[in-house]
């Protein structure tokens, strides 16, 4: 596991990864559960009134986070075991005081949403979490909470750690959101809840709407007018089942590790095709992939598929804007594939990549450009041309989703490609090297 570096200890060690050149991928592969909708099936089963039973829950650093919280403010939470979790929620009112600060990792999600929903709490709390976590932006969520009335601090540039106090009165507003994020609407909507009027939030790009989502199935009174996102609070959630399903963030991965190689034929089943994240495979077939749906349904609210991804030639795209936020996740698996393609790929509309795990658009850059790859990175995007991988060093820059794309363009790489300081892939995909082995990688991790 990763950890902040000050807190490493002498026995702590640092992962890289070995992605050996060449191979193609063959298979079926089943991928562990969505993240963003793990966390919400814990945050929701919490403050619900009864016992709520998920299936498929992501046993990762980054949900098992927010398990934890729960724990720490008195939630009795079974497992998880085998992806399932009982939870016997206790209402919206019935959270405690936690002994401690609440350490939330690598986990900006669980930060910025249990703020909103700490903010109309009765006990302060403090939310910390690692070297990365504690350099992400909060003021995003500081300011709607605090026009919500709610008492938030932050340090001076805005990072966590976050104390919020409690026994404050939150008001209603209508927020427009200044940048697409799902994490400031939520945090909104969260804070809603424990209002008896109508809180909204504007949203000028669609972002994933898992909360809007999993708040309807667990009863809440949740409406959406076009862009116009509104909660009215107060009312009890009810408890209810949930079945997450596997993460297209982590499909990705092999998505376009599939695309890239030559001979390649995967099936991923039971992948969630909510289309608020679907930008991956819309950008993808623009580039020409060969990318089918089969046996799609809904799974408590949420559509799924299986996902056949066969190799094909890439050609170079002008990624649109709208395209963007749906696929904000994925463009580190995205570049790799553009570094494949015939031509040149283009990103613009792009600049919260700078502000997430890494600075993707640098840690990408300087990575492709040490493999070989011509690129201009622009403050908002980049753009890739399409050419050789020649192997060599890289750093993850601490980022789960920079270590599984550089692992990932080793299938098309002349030699071997050392990725360092993979530890945070247990953030969101704790067993990507195992399943990657199983399907045609070669990814061995090196201890140090
Ligand atoms: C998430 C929203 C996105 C995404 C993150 C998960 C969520 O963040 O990048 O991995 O679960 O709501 P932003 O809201 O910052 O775009």
């Amino acid at each position: 596991m990763k950890k902040d570096k000050s807190c490493l200890g002498p026995d702590d060690k640092t992962i890289d990864y070995i992605a050996s050149p060449g191979g193609c991928m063959e298979g079926i592969v089943k991928i562990p559960g969505d993240k963003s909708i793990s966390h919400r099936a814990i945050i929701f089963g919490s403050i619900a009134r009864g016992t709520s039973y998920v299936e498929g829950f992501l046993e990762g650093e980054d949900s098992l986070a927010t398990l934890k919280a729960f724990r720490d403010m008195g939630v009795v939470i079974e497992g998880p075991d085998n992806g399932f979790v009982k939870i016997h929620g206790v209402g919206l009112n019935g959270l405690k005081a936690p002994p401690g600060p609440l350490y939330l990792g690598n986990s900006g999600t669980s930060m910025r949403l249990l703020s909103g929903l700490l903010a109309a709490q009765s006990f302060d709390v403090v939310l910390t979490g690692d070297e990365s976590l504690s350099k992400r932006p909060m003021n995003r969520i500081v300011k709607p909470l605090r026009e919500m009335g709610a008492s938030i601090e932050v340090d001076k540039l805005g990072f966590p750690p976050i104390s919020i106090k409690g026994n404050v009165n939150l008001n209603p507003i209508c927020y427009e959101l200044p940048m697409a994020s799902a994490q400031v609407k939520s945090c909104i909507l969260l804070a809603g809840l424990y209002i008896k009027k109508d809180t909204a939030v504007i949203e000028n790009a669609i972002t994933r709407d898992h909360t809007e989502l999993m708040l309807s199935a667990f009863g809440g009174k949740i409406n959406k007018d076009n862009s116009v996102i509104s909660i009215n609070g107060g009312n009890q959630l009810v408890a209810t089942k949930i079945q997450v399903p596997a993460d297209i963030s982590s499909a990705a991965f092999y998505i376009v590790a599939a695309t890239i190689s030559p001979g390649s034929d995967i099936t991923l089943p039971l992948v969630g095709v909510n289309p608020t994240r679907l930008g991956i495979i819309n950008i993808l077939r623009m580039m020409g992939a060969n990318i089918k749906f089969s046996n799609q349904k809904e799974v408590g609210g949420e559509p799924v598929a299986d996902i056949r991804v066969r190799f094909t030639p890439l050609k170079g795209i002008i990624i649109p804007l709208d395209q963007v936020a749906l696929a904000i996740d994925e463009f580190p698996a995205l570049f790799i594939a553009a570094a494949c393609a015939d031509g040149i790929t283009k990103l613009s509309g792009a600049g919260e990549l700078r502000l997430k795990e890494s600075d993707r658009i640098q840690a990408m850059a300087d990575g492709l450009r040490t493999l070989n790859i011509n690129l201009v990175t622009k403050p908002d995007g980049i753009e890739i041309e399409g050419g050789q991988f020649s192997g060599g060093e890289v750093d993850s820059n601490d980022d789960h989703r920079i270590s599984m794309a550089f692992s990932v363009a080793a299938l098309r790489s002349k030699k071997s490609i050392l990725i360092k300081n993979c530890n945070n892939v247990a953030t969101s995909f704790p067993n990507f090297v195992k399943l990657a082995n199983e399907i045609g990688l070669t990814l061995s991790e090196v201890i140090r």
